[in-house]
């Protein structure tokens, strides 16, 4: 970063409309985003937050098909919501549009025809999988069967979610349409491709050499996408929701999304600065000017997108900068595990606004402060909880309260005079003087944790500040000494009030308020005259309140009771889905005779001790020696259920020593579609002994 820039353009992930946004992505993409613009802005630079729905695509599709309404109607109901929930939770965009506006079909649209114009791209004809009935073409996520690792059924075509392996539609066995369950055929159809290959040499350079300074999670998938050989991408799709492709004979094809998904960078930009051109200026300021300098915050799903894919379209189009940072983040899980839209294993931000009311800096603080900045990372409510309680509250809020509740009671709410200032005082000054450098050396370098930490130590010296002068004990004696503290507590609260603007917003506006500060910028930070003797506070309210743990065990019995419903649909899909295994290798009659298979008595049944699985059974096999044998099928039955049941056990079976038990032979049973066992009887009683043939 030795260039000086005149302007920064700030780009947040454009969400998929198909859904309400929910804390992975605020943690992830548009928290830090805020922070970051926030901080800009409080240091009087030029900087603009360009933000949007993403609302083509196939995730679209799937869940208007789900919902039985229009994609329109799908990407209308979603971005409206998203857009209000980021609205709500203070994130400041300067705009938030969407892609499937006028100005960005248009400018998309015109995009690709320049490269196309100028054979930027290769045309390929392939093979796709294609539903005669329906005359489509299907994309990788529409097309399930059985995966070729594990053979569970209705794996996707581009990643089986039983086994985790990344697939192509081409491995699967018995492709069909994932929406009607259609047999696919193969069928020949065109495409454009951006030729990726032929950019890789530039993009080793601009990478690996000159951006050596990028997060190393970023700069390692980099490197090993362009290590891997990078090979020509289509960008174009058969679909019918999207933009046309603008070319002769390109009928039924769309822009592939993630061509015209950040070109929704741009044409957002356009329409802003269109519309307010005194005040923003030219779009080609912001994106043509080697003066500006572009950040793009997304989440590590999307490094790839923006790291190769979309600066090879800027630079393959000519004239744009390209990106000079991509911080990108690591997944945020839900209490231990991955957050999925389609499991509403979630916590919603619409939700959370209803059932907190009033709390999105809270959110905002913890998300922060758990930031999935290098590895994924955990939120759980307890630790929302008491991160509240014993920081914000505690810390925090107490402090500020402390410090204004005795400026009203001892000053009649005037900011007193600072008189002569002890030892004590000058190490409590000393301590918070580098906390701009700190915090500003942090957020430039995109470590928003630990920067919020470093403001947070503010309001620890404040808080041991005055636990350790005591000025409510002294005021009766000395009151200049008390004026002198309330001074210094107040300097300290209204470097709070600057330092946390960009990570609360809320909570430091309602500060701000509160001490009357007029003049509120980030260079002021560290001085410790903010406030001037006499100046008149305002109001005092509280900043943060205590979370009791009611309000917590609400939210987890909310997500108990998704848990239950996502094991409850689980096995009714299993159930479905089920299909009986392929018989295996043919055996002959003489195999089987090697087995000596018989009837058996359970004459007792119980626990083994220190294992979770085993029964350990006594069976009457008729040879008047009881015979013992475990079966790891506890987890099925109630041990006493089994006494008196005549089973089925292979006798020649070789003798093997378990918990220290000697099991002599197997139980037959059956296993279930989903995974449980019953044990095999007889239809009706026989000897004890008897074969089974
Ligand atoms: N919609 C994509 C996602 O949620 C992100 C698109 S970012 C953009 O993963 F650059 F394409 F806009
Ligand atoms: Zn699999």
């Amino acid at each position: 970063m030795d260039k000086q820039f005149k302007r920064t353009l700030v780009t947040s992930a454009l969400p998929y409309a198909n859904g309400p946004v929910h804390i992975g992505h605020l943690a992830g993409v548009y928290v830090p985003a805020d922070i970051y613009v926030r901080y800009l802005r409080l240091k009087k630079q030029e900087v603009l937050f360009i933000g949007g729905s993403d609302e083509h695509g196939v995730p679209v599709t799937i869940r208007a098909r789900k919902e039985g309404i229009t994609v329109q109607d799908v990407v209308d109901r979603y971005h409206y919501l998203i857009k209000d929930s980021f609205e709500k939770f203070g994130i400041s965009f300067d705009i938030y549009s969407r892609t499937t506006s006028k100005t960005h079909h248009k400018f998309a649209s015109d995009f690709f025809r320049k490269l196309y114009d100028e054979g930027k791209f290769v045309e390929q004809t392939s093979e796709q999988f294609y539903d005669e009935e329906t005359h489509e073409f299907l994309t990788d996520r529409n097309i399930r069967g059985e995966c070729p690792r594990c053979h569970a059924l209705g794996a996707y075509g581009d990643q089986c979610e039983k086994c985790g392996a990344t697939l192509s539609p081409d491995e699967l066995i018995n492709p069909y349409n994932a929406v009607n369950g259609n047999p696919l055929v193969k069928k020949s159809t065109k495409h454009w491709y951006l030729p990726l290959d032929q950019h890789e040499e530039w993009l080793r350079k601009w990478i690996l050499d000159d951006h050596k300074e990028w997060r190393s999670n970023v700069y390692g998938q980099c490197k090993s996408w362009l290590d891997g050989g990078l090979k020509p991408r289509a960008v174009t799709r058969d679909l019918d929701w999207g933009i046309p492709v603008p070319v002769e004979g390109a009928e039924g094809k769309v822009l592939y999304v993630w061509f015209d998904a950040p070109i929704g960078y741009i044409s957002n930009t356009k329409e802003l600065c269109d519309a307010n051109p005194e005040q923003y200026g030219t779009w080609q300021k912001w994106w043509q000017d080697d003066d500006t300098r572009m950040i793009h915050f997304i989440g590590k799903d999307n490094i790839v997108f923006h790291c190769i894919v979309f600066p090879a379209m800027l630079k393959a189009h000519g004239d744009y900068i390209l990106p000079d940072n991509v911080p990108s983040n690591e997944f945020l899980n839900l209490e231990g595990d991955k957050i999925s839209t389609s499991r509403n294993w979630a916590v919603w931000l619409n939700e959370y606004l209803e059932d907190m009311p009033g709390k999105q800096d809270v959110l905002r603080y913890v998300l922060t402060a758990n930031a999935p900045e290098t590895k994924d990372n955990d939120f759980t409510w307890k630790d929302y909880q008491a991160r509240n309680n014993n920081e914000l509250v505690a810390i925090f809020g107490n402090f500020i309260n402390r410090a204004m509740k005795l400026t009203e009671k001892y000053f009649g709410g005037k900011v007193p005079a600072c008189g002569e200032l002890t030892d004590y005082d000058k190490s409590t000054l000393n301590e918070f003087k580098t906390v701009k450098e700190d915090v500003e050396s942090l957020l430039d370098n995109f470590k928003f944790r630990d920067a919020q930490k470093q403001a947070m130590e503010l309001a620890r010296i404040g808080n041991k500040y005055l636990a350790e002068t005591e000025p409510w004990k002294l005021f009766k004696t000395d009151e200049g000494r008390v004026a002198t503290i309330l001074n210094l507590a107040l300097q300290i609260s209204a470097n709070l009030a600057i330092a946390f603007e960009p990570f609360l917003p809320f909570s430091a506006a309602k500060l701000r308020t509160m001490l009357g500060m007029e003049s509120f910028e980030w260079d002021n930070l560290g001085r410790t005259d903010l406030l001037a003797e006499g100046h008149q506070l305002g109001e005092s309210v509280l900043l943060f309140e205590k979370i009791e743990d009611d309000v917590i065990q609400k939210q987890l019995d909310r997500l108990e009771r998704i848990k239950a419903e996502n094991d409850k649909k689980a096995l009714e899909e299993a159930e479905q889905n089920y299909k009986a295994k392929p018989v295996g290798e043919l055996c002959t009659i003489d195999d089987f005779a090697k087995l000596d298979i018989r009837t058996a008595t359970v004459t007792a049944c119980e626990k083994v001790k220190k294992s979770d699985k085993l029964l350990k059974f006594t069976l009457d096999d008729g040879s008047g020696t009881p015979r013992t044998i475990l079966s790891g099928i506890q987890a099925w039955y109630n041990p006493e259920d089994l006494i008196g049941k005549q089973v089925l056990f292979i006798a020649n079976l070789a003798p093997r020593v378990m918990k220290g038990i000697e099991s002599q032979g197997m139980i037959l049973s059956a296993e279930n579609f989903d995974g449980s066992i019953s044990v095999t009887t007889v239809e009706h009683p026989v000897k004890p002994g008897s074969q089974v043939k």
